[in-house]
């Protein structure tokens, strides 16, 4: 039996496992129920009683030795995959990151602006906190103008002349173009408006308008109508046709409203366009010479047209959308259906 411990010993004092693995096979080897030192405990019972006190203690030295080197084996083991996760393996596989796509608005609104860029159109911008001069009086809306129910304005301030509010429409950034930019101008300005209106399939009180204006000598309707049509082909097909239904609006004398031809049924009818045949895409009409003139222009020598439309009915005729809520809803199953959309 002496022998025996000492045997263990040398073993033990020379142990080297690396893994956790190997360190828990040597502790069973050892000290689990069938293991080595265990046995000897077995057979210690056995021994006569004169020899119990030498061996007692040594079987004690041997099983505390043996913990203590399980317990260093265990710690060194513990860290070392840690070190070699460092290390880097070119044949594992990568790690792909989630790539974010953009939104169907802004795609629709890029598609949009590019077209007009392809005309020679220049992009401004204007604030979404407007003054009531700019999105109203300067358009020809006076005070108590009936007109000024067509949209439900969201107040930021009252009670004086010119109050705050946020713009209905983008044809205010129509009129500080008219106010800042050299003549003929010939811009398209894309953003966001806001309308104080129940939010249901169709509408909603936050949504996005491009407005376009071109002022020059001699602009005439026809200049209008066929801007919108090439406008219409590039966006929904070479085959689309359109149609100019006479409409209202303070800003622009005549007014129009367009439809362009379904692009779902080709004109045959079917529920997109409720079996008309047409869809309505936007209001235009020539600039009243009330509104140059507010702006600074001459209005014997220059005329001009603007348009303007919702750039999620767009979106909504292109890709067959048919709730505006989902837009704004942030449903990653409705946005990730954009992912491959790269616009033209
Ligand atoms: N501003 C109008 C609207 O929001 C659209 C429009 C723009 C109509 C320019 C005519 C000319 O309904």
């Amino acid at each position: 039996m002496k022998e025996e411990i000492e045997q263990i010993l040398a073993e033990i004092q020379a142990l080297k496992c690396q893994t956790e693995k190997e360190v828990e096979e040597a502790r069973v080897r050892l000290l689990g129920k069938k293991g080595e030192i265990t046995r000897l405990f077995d057979e210690f019972r056995t021994i006569s009683p004169e020899m119990k006190r030498e061996f007692g203690q040594r079987l004690n030295v041997l099983k505390k030795e043996a913990m203590a080197k399980i317990d260093e084996l265990r710690s060194s083991a513990v860290s070392a995959p840690a070190a070699s996760e460092t290390a880097f393996d070119p044949t594992m596989p990568g790690d792909p990151m989630p790539l974010g796509s953009r939104h169907p608005v802004s795609i629709a609104r890029q598609e949009i602006v590019n077209i007009f860029r392809k005309f020679g159109y220049d992009v401004a911008e204007g604030p979404e906190i407007e003054d009531d001069y700019h999105v109203f009086e300067a358009l020809n809306f006076p005070p108590n103008h009936p007109a000024r129910d067509m949209q439900d304005t969201f107040f930021v301030s009252t009670g004086h002349v010119n109050p705050l509010l946020l713009r209905t429409h983008t044809s205010s950034v129509q009129v500080r173009a008219m106010e800042t930019m050299k003549l003929p101008i010939r811009v398209i300005c894309p953003g966001r408006v806001f309308r104080n209106e129940a939010i249901s399939a169709r509408a909603h009180c936050i949504f996005h308008q491009v407005e376009g204006l071109y002022i020059d000598e001699n602009v005439t309707f026809a200049d209008l109508k066929q801007a919108i049509l090439l406008f219409a082909r590039e966006m929904f097909g070479p085959d689309t046709q359109i149609r100019m239904r006479p409409s209202y609006f303070p800003f622009t004398e005549p007014s129009a409203e367009v439809d362009v031809s379904c692009n779902i049924c080709h004109g045959k009818g079917c529920n997109i366009c409720k079996g008309t045949g047409w869809l309505e895409i936007l209001g235009c009409g020539m600039v009243d010479p009330n509104v140059l003139e507010a702006s600074g222009i001459d209005s014997k020598k220059y005329s001009g047209f603007a348009f303007g439309m919702g750039i999620e009915r767009i979106a909504m005729l292109k890709w067959q959308v048919n709730d505006l809520r989902h837009y704004f809803e942030n449903d990653m199953r409705f946005l990730r259906e954009f992912s491959s959309c790269v616009e033209g």
